[in-house]
């Protein structure tokens, strides 16, 4: 992969993405093994993370690919205790940043500070989600889990839940396009894929659906791609809770869908996936989770390597 900065799903051809999950795969072997030679590909070097935005996931999973890979991490904590408390730049924060570590993951909530932030650094950039827009590294590790579970090839694919605000769907469905999916939006009316998504998709030429209801394409479907309602982007608390609650899967959904269905979901749920599915063969959002660290161990590793 000849890239400086991961800030789009847009920047990731198929032949990218095919590196990358190829990379993680060796990477999830020698994870699995313990291969102690995992650590001799970044020792002493330094990732440092910028989460302006609450992150479980994202963040300890490159925090613990760093580490596996034998480097560091410096993280800046949460925007409370940080210098951003004092009215600092993000632009002033990042260039300082730089100057501590080899690479910087950023997690912002406005849309496009990855890619302002990218025009400052010389170190690599990854976008870990800029409000509504992107979340590109989400999507290498739901790749990874759709290649493992489903394969990429003859996919059909469900995205449900919050398509407007959700940066997860934006990314894995423009990369998708790489791939020839079929896809099938579900959402209310009022939470559509944003019109610039759809424009994009098309001018892709994405095979796409929309739908307001899972029914009547839930029985074709491979996929199962669940989404949570992101509450904290709404400007009106009563819009939330006219949408809130809308789609629930549980173990009734699973009935009219085919036995092999995949259900994943970017994680963190609220009440979008019933527990009782947690017990299925279906659920894989748990696995999806743990695909974090080796696949974000690849794209570190391409990111890092000087070629
Ligand atoms: C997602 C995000 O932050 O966009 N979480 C994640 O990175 N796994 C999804 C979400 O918050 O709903």
């Amino acid at each position: 992969m000849r890239q400086d900065h991961l800030i789009s799903a847009r920047q990731l051809s198929r032949a990218d993405v095919e590196t990358v999950l190829d990379r993680a795969a060796e990477f999830d072997a020698g994870l699995d093994s313990g291969d102690p030679t995992l650590r001799e590909h970044h020792p002493g070097e330094v990732l440092a993370l910028a989460f302006f935005e609450p992150s479980t996931r994202t963040k300890m999973s490159f925090d613990a690919a760093m580490k596996r890979l034998g480097g560091r991490v410096v993280d800046m904590g949460g925007v409370d205790s940080s210098s951003v408390k004092k009215g600092e730049s993000l632009a002033d924060t990042v260039r300082v940043l730089e100057g501590y570590a080899d690479g910087l993951v950023l997690r912002h909530p406005r849309e496009g500070a990855a890619t302002m932030a990218a025009e400052f650094v010389d170190v690599p950039v990854v976008n870990a989600g800029d409000g509504a827009g992107q979340h590109p590294s989400q999507t290498l590790l739901d790749l990874y889990t759709i290649r493992e579970n489903a394969g990429l090839d003859d996919l059909t694919i469900g995205i449900i839940g919050d398509l407007k605000y959700g940066r997860t769907v934006h990314s894995l469905a423009t990369a998708l396009t790489e791939f020839d999916a079929r896809m099938h939006f579900v959402s209310p009316e009022s939470l559509r894929l944003p019109r610039s998504v759809r424009f994009d998709l098309h001018e892709a030429g994405a095979q796409l659906r929309e739908h307001t209801d899972l029914d009547p394409v839930l029985s074709g479907l491979d996929v199962l791609y669940v989404t949570r309602i992101q509450r904290e982007r709404f400007p009106d608390e009563d819009e939330y809770r006219k949408v809130a609650g809308q789609f629930r899967v549980d173990v009734d959904t699973l009935d009219a869908a085919a036995d092999d269905l995949t259900v994943m979901h970017p994680l963190p749920r609220v009440d979008e996936i019933a527990p009782e599915v947690d017990e299925t063969e279906n659920a894989t959002y748990f696995e999806q989770a743990q695909n974090g660290v080796p696949v974000r161990m690849a794209l570190l590793d391409l990111l890092l390597t000087d070629e």
